[in-house]
């Protein structure tokens, strides 16, 4: 058996952490030879909910899981961690713009992004979860300066597997089938899942999906706005953010950068804008991007027509505004 590897999780007694923290401990993040200690971090009010999921924890018996560390205090959450989960932060709440949480959330981010510069490993994997998640990421890079800044990163993969799930629905087919959606820009209602790349796998024979959904208004608009609201739709339902799909999708974002990408695959991360695709440099923009030996690269070359420019430049113009916002809320 390997080492274990030290992990954390904020916002550990959180919904989302709920069904992250057992997709973690059973193997499916980091494989199942790869033993496991976990840092869990919450406030101070939740140590009580939190002792509850360290019961369950230790109740699921998981063979992998070496010990459980709860705890209020970053210097004991962080350190030596090999890979972060940065779920902690406010919910967005019915009605509320990810904009509205803005300033309480950057905060946080940056005291997170401070804590894993003095404690972590230098390869620690950061993913950022809390909203909004592109711009939290950013500003965590920016308070960890020694660490790379390719070792943060931001999830749109929650994007990705819906509108995956949108595509495999519209055509009648598996959603193991559909590879290569891509999500562009923001975790927000202005970013772009795009399925020009998109193919589906049909007895072993490989198609683009625009061939096989030959309606524009479709792919353009029902598709790309379905996407977009989805997050909305879940919250007017369960009167509560995503949780379940959301903690599927930072394990599924986690173990594609530790394990990688199969070849000719791409997976959307947001990660730190080298200007690729016409994009403003210094921002956490949602790319498509192939792994390997756990490092992230930009998949290039692929077409962007005007409608795809414009969509590229709206998300990217708010992504500018909100690193406006976070870089003054910082300095108070
Ligand atoms: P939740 O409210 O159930 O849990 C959040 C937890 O974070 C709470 O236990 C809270 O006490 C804790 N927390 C707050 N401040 C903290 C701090 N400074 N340090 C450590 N922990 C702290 O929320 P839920 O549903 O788990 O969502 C978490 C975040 O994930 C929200 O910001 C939500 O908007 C975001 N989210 C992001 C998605 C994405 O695709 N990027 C999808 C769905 C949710």
């Amino acid at each position: 058996m390997a080492e274990p590897i030290k992990v954390v999780v904020t916002g550990a007694a959180g919904q989302i952490a709920y069904s992250l923290l057992y997709q973690i401990a059973s193997g499916e993040v980091f494989g199942r030879n790869q033993p496991l200690i976990l840092h869990l971090l919450d406030i101070a009010p939740m140590m009580e909910v939190l002792q509850g999921v360290v019961m369950e924890l230790e109740d699921c018996a998981f063979s992998l899981l070496s010990a459980v560390v709860p705890t209020t205090d970053p210097e004991v959450a962080f350190k030596d961690v090999s890979s972060a989960f940065l779920v902690g932060s406010m919910p967005r709440k019915q009605g509320m713009e990810r904009k509205d949480l803005l300033s309480a959330n950057v905060r946080i981010f940056k005291v997170q992004g401070e804590a894993l510069d003095k404690f972590a490993k230098k390869d620690v994997k950061v993913l950022v979860v809390g909203n909004p998640a592109n711009t939290n990421a950013l500003i965590c890079a920016k308070y960890a300066p020694s660490i790379p800044r390719e070792n943060f990163s931001a999830m749109t993969r929650l994007d990705q597997n819906r509108a995956q799930a949108q595509l495999a629905g519209k055509l009648q087919v598996p959603v193991s089938t559909i590879r290569n959606v891509i999500i562009w820009g923001n975790h927000s209602s202005t970013q772009f899942p795009d399925a020009a790349s998109a193919t589906v796998t049909n007895g072993g024979k490989e198609e683009k999906i625009t061939n096989l959904i030959q309606d524009a208004a479709y792919v353009q608009g029902k598709f790309v706005e379905t996407v977009q609201k989805r997050g909305a739709a879940v919250i007017a339902a369960r009167k509560m953010s995503s949780a379940m799909s959301a903690a599927k999708a930072a394990s599924d974002h986690m173990r594609d950068w530790w394990c990688g990408t199969a070849p000719g695959s791409f997976v959307s991360m947001g990660v730190y804008s080298d200007g690729s695709y016409g994009v403003p440099k210094d921002i956490v923009y949602s790319f498509p991007v192939s792994v390997s030996n756990k490092k992230w690269s930009i998949v290039q070359n692929l077409a962007v027509d005007d409608n795809a420019r414009k969509m590229l430049d709206a998300t990217a113009k708010e992504l500018l505004e909100e690193k406006e916002e976070a870089l003054l809320v910082c300095q108070d």
